[in-house]
């Protein structure tokens, strides 16, 4: 007799008892990308993925040296951030990461507490704390670097109501297209170099009080031709998950080091968005023109009943459905989950996504990891980076 399975949204909530909580988490509060052009990259996310306009600062606002469009779906906020003269510091960024991912924005109740909590352990500290008001009120905000050029800001804005932060205005526009049905950051992955995982791993349990929940090794994460090891990392409320993935010694180049190669240095490599259907977000995405890594091959559809067998879980979904968009489906103690990954979303092949829907599974899809990586080598084998 199979479970009832639900479909969860934070299903680790307060299952660490490990992981400290000198540095309470309330969530993801946003994700910054530093582009080439934010106008057509806002117009992208909206266009394709159903974002929706939500804010802006640029040179109406006084903010004269970059702009920034903030679009949102459900709790998701990403801001596409663009300096406006060869001056600014990003355009360092851009010249040598591409177009990329620069902050993960965690919510906290103090941040000033955060940010002395985390350098006083230990980070480099990136922006002291810092009080942001307008009429609305006022936020503060610290931020400190983890991988690479990466940083951890942390936004405290229990005093303000305005729309998104201080200097920014709602952003009103005309062109609204449907949200896709994305639901929140379930987790996102930073790629560091060879052997520095574990150091990045004691980081996070050292600086942020997180704790190692998962791990897999080469010897799970490797197909004929490339291997990776990944850890991942959550906070206590498990609302915040991080893996960390470094590249693996194999007979080809792996799918990691060529975004070493290509970002130049350690980054974010894929932010997972949970959706609660995840056959009508990526028809949408797929009607959109998002385009996805290729469909798993036959044999892997034909295996995925036993596979949730084994694990006393029965496929609410129809199987063809998910094989015809290319859907993949992994299943643990729990119950199960359906993921399916984008190419890049840059022309350098470094940042993609993941569209994933848990239904009880708390895993992060290994039994799918081989299909995936194949997936990922034809793809490489093109750009002749394999
Ligand atoms: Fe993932």
């Amino acid at each position: 007799m199979a479970k009832e399975i639900k479909n969860v949204e934070y299903g680790l909530e307060k299952i660490f008892e490990g992981a400290q909580d000198f540095l309470p988490l309330l969530g993801t509060d946003y994700v910054e990308f530093y582009v080439g052009n934010a106008k057509q990259a806002a117009h992208f996310y909206k266009s394709a993925f159903g974002f929706q306009s939500y804010a802006y600062k640029g040179m109406e606002t006084g903010s004269k040296e970059s702009v920034s469009y903030v679009v949102s779906q459900d709790k998701i906020k990403l801001i596409l951030t663009t300096p406006l003269n060869s001056k600014s510091e990003i355009n360092d960024h851009i010249v040598k990461h591409g177009d990329g991912v620069k902050v993960i924005a965690l919510w906290v109740e103090d941040a000033k507490k955060a940010w002395e909590e985390t350098t006083s352990r230990g980070a480099k500290s990136y922006m002291e704390p810092t009080v942001e008001s307008d009429e609305n009120g006022e936020v503060v905000r610290a931020g400190i670097y983890t991988y690479g050029e990466t940083i951890h800001m942390f936004v405290e804005r229990k005093n303000y109501h305005g729309k998104f932060l201080p200097q920014f205005v709602e952003w009103k526009s005309d062109y609204n297209p449907e949200p896709t049905g994305l639901k929140f950051i379930d987790h996102m992955v930073g790629n560091v170099g060879w052997g520095e995982m574990d150091i990045w791993v004691k980081w996070y349990e050292d600086v942020m009080g997180f704790e190692n929940f998962l791990s897999f090794d080469d010897k799970q994460i490797h197909t004929e031709y490339s291997a990776l090891m990944s850890k991942v990392m959550s906070n206590g409320n498990g609302r915040i998950k991080f893996p960390i993935n470094e590249p693996a010694k194999a007979a080809k180049k792996s799918q990691i080091e060529e975004y070493l190669d290509f970002y130049e240095g350690p980054g974010v490599q894929h932010i997972a968005v949970a959706t609660n259907d995840i056959i009508e977000t990526v028809t949408q995405l797929r009607a959109r023109g998002i385009e996805f890594l290729s469909t798993p091959p036959e044999e892997y559809y034909k295996a995925v009943p036993k596979r949730l067998a084994d694990h006393n879980h029965e496929l609410a979904e129809d199987i063809e459905k998910l094989k015809s968009l290319g859907i993949m489906i992994d299943a643990d103690e729990e119950g199960y989950l359906l993921q399916i990954f984008t190419k890049p979303v840059e022309d350098r092949p470094t940042l993609f996504f993941e569209i994933i829907q848990r239904m009880g599974a708390r895993g992060f899809g290994a039994g799918n990891f081989k299909a995936l990586f194949e997936s990922i080598e034809r793809e490489q084998e093109k750009r002749g980076t394999l």
